[in-house]
């Protein structure tokens, strides 16, 4: 099959979602992470068919943990019951809700840093405390600092399965290795995979509790949805899954009206990706592949003092910015004297100073304008 990947910036300038509005119409927007392509077809043609049902009331919360099952078996040999599963309005409402029904106020909750922001915001929110365990020198979690914030008494790991920014991909000893520790604590895991189907040629992604020996059996949760993939951010529609009896029954208690809050456009949205988006999905895969090594070319042409280590999974490329000396936050130089908005490094915590995160969903044409805006500043 053959799908449509072209990226139209006249279409793009005419979108009502914040990405393309949020700077105005002289920047080019590579900060938040949405991607840039059309929506996948069966996406596209049950949304249509919903509107032309006039069919826009509360979700069906019955329809779309069977058909997830089924994507999870399928995709990743994760035997999911649909018991297990709770619709959600968005992944960081399943973390807000989770980290306030497992955990007591006041807990510490382990990030490893640089890390997507709003996980140390909603762990504040919540009234938890958060504790930096950062990614080691080669980026990887560093286990023994997880196991010592554990001991000291940390309540729960709020893990980014792949992670964000560095599109790292956890190993399933890793993976392992965690859930041990957590289980000797008495801790609680937290897994957000919502780039995990985004997972990219030469990496293999594995879902937190998915093997079959569970002896070490920490509590824990896998928070996912089908918004990155498939680009459905706004219909609002993320899936809890309980890897353990006590995180059921705290799922199973969550009021009204967190589950009033999900979309029924996303759930319906959701359901077409999880069933009927394979084919799109491997198609997009193979363009993000190809966008991660255009990246590379591009950057050691016009910003060679650049540091980028390609994402193993997603559309994010976290890049050192350091050596082109434009201070901690290089992402408000670009937008400055390059009209390029990225995400600014610092906001994700310890080891983001110096950094700047950009997208790269999107077609390699709007790429090279991206880096060559990006090296006005960085000559
Ligand atoms: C790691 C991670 N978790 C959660 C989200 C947001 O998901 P949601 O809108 O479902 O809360 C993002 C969005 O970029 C993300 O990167």
């Amino acid at each position: 099959v053959e799908f449509d990947f072209r990226v139209d910036p006249a279409r793009l300038r005419a979108l009502k979602s914040t990405k393309w509005r949020e700077f105005g119409p002289d920047v080019l927007p590579a900060w938040v992470a949405e991607m840039d392509f059309p929506l996948a077809p069966p996406i596209k043609a049950a949304l249509a068919a919903a509107i032309e049902r006039d069919d826009t009331g509360y979700h069906d919360p019955a329809a779309l943990p069977p058909v997830f099952a089924a994507w999870a078996g399928r995709r990743w040999g994760w035997e999911v019951l649909v018991e297990q599963i709770s619709i959600l309005p968005d992944v960081v409402t399943g973390i807000a809700e989770c980290l306030r029904r497992l955990t007591p106020v006041g807990a510490r909750v382990v990030l490893s840093s640089p890390v997507y922001p709003p996980f140390r915001a909603v762990i504040e929110q919540v009234d938890r405390v958060a504790v930096d365990v950062p990614l080691t020198e080669s980026g990887d979690l560093d286990l023994a600092g997880i196991g010592a914030a554990l001991t000291a008494g940390a309540a729960a790991v709020l893990l980014c399965s792949p992670h964000n920014p560095t599109g790292r991909v956890w190993t399933v000893d890793q993976l392992q290795e965690l859930e041990a520790l957590a289980a000797a604590a008495g801790a609680v895991v937290l897994a957000d995979e919502i780039h995990a189907p985004l997972t990219l040629p030469g990496a293999t992604h594995t879902v937190f509790g998915s093997w079959s020996n569970r002896a070490a059996g920490a509590d824990s949760v896998v928070l996912t949805s089908a918004a990155k993939a498939f680009n459905l951010a706004g219909l609002k529609c993320s899936l809890a899954v309980a890897g353990s009896a006590r995180v059921a029954a705290a799922l199973e208690g969550l009021p009204r009206y967190v589950r009033n809050g999900t979309g029924h456009l996303g759930a319906l949205a959701s359901e077409a990706a999880f069933r009927d988006g394979d084919d799109w999905l491997a198609e997009l895969l193979v363009q993000l592949d190809l966008n991660r090594d255009i990246l590379a070319t591009l950057l050691s042409g016009h910003l060679p003092r650049i540091g980028y280590q390609p994402p193993e999974a997603g559309f994010l490329a976290w890049l050192d910015c350091r050596k082109l000396k434009l201070g901690d936050d290089p992402a408000a130089e670009f937008l400055r004297s390059g009209g390029v908005a990225l995400s600014s490094g610092p906001a994700f915590g310890p080891g983001g100073a110096g950094f700047a995160r950009l997208n790269m969903g999107t077609s390699p044409a709007l790429l090279a304008q991206i880096v060559q805006r990006m090296a006005m500043t960085g000559r």
